[in-house]
């Protein structure tokens, strides 16, 4: 089953604290960013990715690009303010329906086996999302003090890839913004829709690279890989 990739790729990183787009740090002298792309440009079940980027960031993605041969970039839109809208312009880019994947250009890690059964529960369920189950006891607490604690075995700390049918994607990111909802994944936006999501297990190393304590995890995977 062939699939398309709606990448974000348009933040500015100030968790890492680099002063520049963080997807340009390297890993093994190759920045984050082609990391990313090379899983994709490698799968043959990849038909072509879509990339959100900052505008005044074009030129130096396309010599990226050019320089590690990426050759399925279909599109580069541009990102909005806010990740959401970054991966919105990309669903608005794609007219060709079939299954979409959005996966954060910061995530080097994920692994094809976990894409190839994303792609299939989407194509047979509508939805399917990347997550692992919670290790830790989770508590909510408010004012740094414990009101209670959460039943683990019913969480799971979700990541990307997340997996759809486009016409629903499309439906809920359309919907989202005509409504002024602003989520902090596209699960979220289907939720609304009162569909239903599943989960897909995927690995504790698909690490989205957000602090600097990340690259070091980062580069001791992938000596080990
Ligand atoms: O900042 P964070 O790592 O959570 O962002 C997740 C992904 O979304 C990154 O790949 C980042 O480049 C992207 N993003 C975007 N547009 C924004 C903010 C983040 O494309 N406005």
């Amino acid at each position: 089953m062939n699939y398309t990739v709606m990448m974000p790729a348009a933040g500015s990183g100030q968790r890492m604290g680099a002063g520049y787009n963080k997807l340009f740090l390297e890993l093994d002298d190759k920045p984050i960013l082609i990391h990313t792309l090379e899983v994709f440009e490698g799968d043959p079940s990849c038909d072509g990715i879509i990339l959100a980027i900052k505008p005044d960031e074009r030129a130096k993605i396309q010599s990226l690009l050019e320089r590690f041969t990426i050759k399925k970039v279909k599109a580069l839109v541009n990102g909005g303010e806010e990740r959401q809208g970054s991966v919105a312009a990309c669903i608005r880019a794609h007219d060709a329906g079939g299954i979409v994947l959005v996966h954060d250009a910061a995530r080097p890690f994920i692994r094809r086996s976990v894409i190839a059964e994303l792609v299939e529960v989407a194509d047979g369920h509508g939805a399917a999302i990347a997550g692992v189950r919670a290790k830790d006891t989770m508590k909510y607490a408010q004012a740094g003090v414990v009101e209670g604690t959460v039943d683990r075995e019913k969480l799971w700390i979700i990541q990307t890839p997340q997996a759809f049918q486009y016409d629903l994607l499309r439906q809920a990111s359309d919907q989202a913004q005509a409504e002024d909802f602003l989520g902090t994944d596209e699960s979220m936006l289907v939720e609304r829709l009162g569909e239903p999501v599943r989960i897909v297990e995927s690995s504790y190393d698909n690490v989205k690279m957000t602090t600097q304590e990340d690259l070091v995890f980062g580069e001791a995977l992938l000596k080990r890989r």
